[in-house]
């Protein structure tokens, strides 16, 4: 296993702009575990299940799907579907299925490996507690419910998408409590991990703190 720089938060704290930046500084590859837990989850819709789905139905569905995460890319059977898995539906289901334990027994692997033959920044909700327990660097990103509503206003404008802003706002209430809630993997912060709320702070200004800690701990 080589060096991992592992990130943890809610949605919309900004990790995965903080991962991307910092990868890119470091040399280091970046791995987006919420995108793999996305794609899985647009591979079971594709596939007719519901939320309540048996255990057993997740499993026989998980033997037909494929997902890698490739230089900034994910693929769902050799299909790029980077785009398709930034729907807000992609990210509710991505939230629902990966509560269940044959999800994140079939995702533990692929994470893993990724640092094998490469220094890498990681980040998602469990990858400071769980998939990389050893990591070089922890850091729990958090944010504001009122930040974290106008980022993804902004992210899903961009996006093309129509936005209500108190609908994000009670979506990100909930899937906070569903992440932070369910049985296997919650979110929440290890405690050895560096905890940075970037409320009111610029990008660069995370950056900075987050190589100050790298660079001094
Ligand atoms: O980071 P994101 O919004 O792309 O993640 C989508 C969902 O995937 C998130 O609500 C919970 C799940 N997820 C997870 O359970 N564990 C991870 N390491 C990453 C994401």
């Amino acid at each position: 296993m080589k060096k991992v720089i592992a990130i943890d938060g809610p949605s919309g704290a900004g990790k995965s702009t903080i991962a991307k930046l910092i990868a890119r500084k470091l040399g280091f590859d970046y791995l987006d575990t919420g995108a793999l837990y996305r794609a899985v989850a647009i591979s079971l819709i594709k596939l007719g299940l519901k939320e309540g789905a048996s255990d057993r139905d997740i499993e026989a569905a998980l033997q037909k799907t494929d997902v890698e995460f490739n230089d900034g890319h994910i693929f769902l059977n050799g299909d790029d579907v980077s785009s398709e898995i930034r729907s807000p539906e992609a990210g509710h289901f991505a939230s629902v299925f990966s509560a269940r334990k044959p999800v994140r027994e079939f995702l533990m692997k692929t994470q893993r490996d990724s640092a094998v033959n490469a220094d890498i920044v990681a980040e998602g909700r469990d990858v400071t507690t769980v998939v990389f327990p050893h990591a070089f660097k922890k850091f729990y990103l958090d944010a504001s419910i009122e930040e974290r509503k106008k980022r993804r206003s902004l992210e899903l404008i961009s996006k093309g998408f129509e936005v209500n802003e108190d609908r994000i706002r009670q979506e990100i209430i909930e899937r906070d409590a569903r992440d932070s809630g369910r049985d296997i993997a919650p979110l929440k912060k290890a405690d050895e991990a560096c905890l940075i709320d970037s409320s009111g702070l610029s990008i660069e200004e995370v950056i900075n703190k987050l190589m100050g800690y790298i660079r001094d701990n």
